[in-house]
């Protein structure tokens, strides 16, 4: 049986497909401030402009392809039972061809209910129009996870963590949780690794294998650590 080798990626995995992390330039999202466009309060206040600015977001992810990174992950499901758990909202694991991606915070290729997050709806195109609604006669928002929202998939994710054989963290400043605290359901007694050009210093990552570079280089080191 194939080991099973645990994935947690963040922006940073997306960087060079062209797509902005959260936290390294000057702490905003392509100019706003996250609370402008990424809270139900946002929603509420604005409607429009939060679904502009993530029409927008969604058409820059559109465009972008999977990097290497994305596509090593991809390759090595010959070899290892690979989980990818994501906090992107971009689809460039799948469409590097993984087959297990859990997304954390959502998927910005489709839309969900505003009254009920349970109901998803493909997006016809690049954009979610303001009279387009659900079932319930409700507006369709874009089917990500907001600041101040619960987020559906942790058991799931928590439980992949649990099992993992290998364990490896790519490209996430751990700044957000619970997404953040999935790196403690890991057994203590399998090999770590986390890649990312400038490791951040928290006391959780200690027990890591430090791989201090690019995703896309890093993960070329990885491989050759995990000797396959
Ligand atoms: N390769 C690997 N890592 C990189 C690269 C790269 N080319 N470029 C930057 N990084 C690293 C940074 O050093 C940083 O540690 O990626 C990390 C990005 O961190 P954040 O911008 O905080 O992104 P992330 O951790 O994914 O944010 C978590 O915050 O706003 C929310 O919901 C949003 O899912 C997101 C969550």
């Amino acid at each position: 049986m194939k080991r099973k080798l645990v994935v947690l990626t963040g922006a940073g995995i997306s960087a060079e497909s062209g797509l902005k992390t959260f936290r390294d330039a000057d702490g905003l999202w392509e100019g706003y401030d996250v609370m402008e466009v990424a809270t139900p309060e946002a929603w509420n206040r604005n409607p429009e402009l939060v679904q502009r600015f993530y029409n927008e977001r969604r058409k820059q992810v559109l465009q972008a392809k999977p990097n290497e990174a994305h596509l090593a992950l991809a390759a090595l499901q010959n070899d290892f039972d690979v989980e990818i758990i994501t906090q992107n909202i971009d689809d460039l694991h799948e469409r590097a061809g993984s087959e297990k991606v859990t997304h954390l915070h959502g998927v910005i290729t489709y839309a969900q209910s505003s009254k009920n997050a349970d109901l998803i709806y493909p997006i016809d195109g690049e954009e979610i129009k303001m009279d387009e609604v659900c079932e319930l006669g409700s507006p369709l928002r874009p089917h990500v996870v907001w600041f101040g929202e619960a987020v559906p998939m942790m058991e799931v994710a928590a439980k992949i963590c649990r099992k993992a054989d290998v364990f490896v963290l790519i490209g996430s400043s751990l700044a957000v949780y619970p997404a953040a605290g999935l790196v403690h359901y890991v057994s203590n007694q399998i090999p770590k690794f986390i890649i990312d050009p400038k490791i951040p210093d928290l006391d959780g990552l200690n027990h890591l294998t430090k791989i201090q570079k690019n995703a896309t280089e890093g993960v070329r080191d990885l491989i050759k650590y995990l000797k396959i």
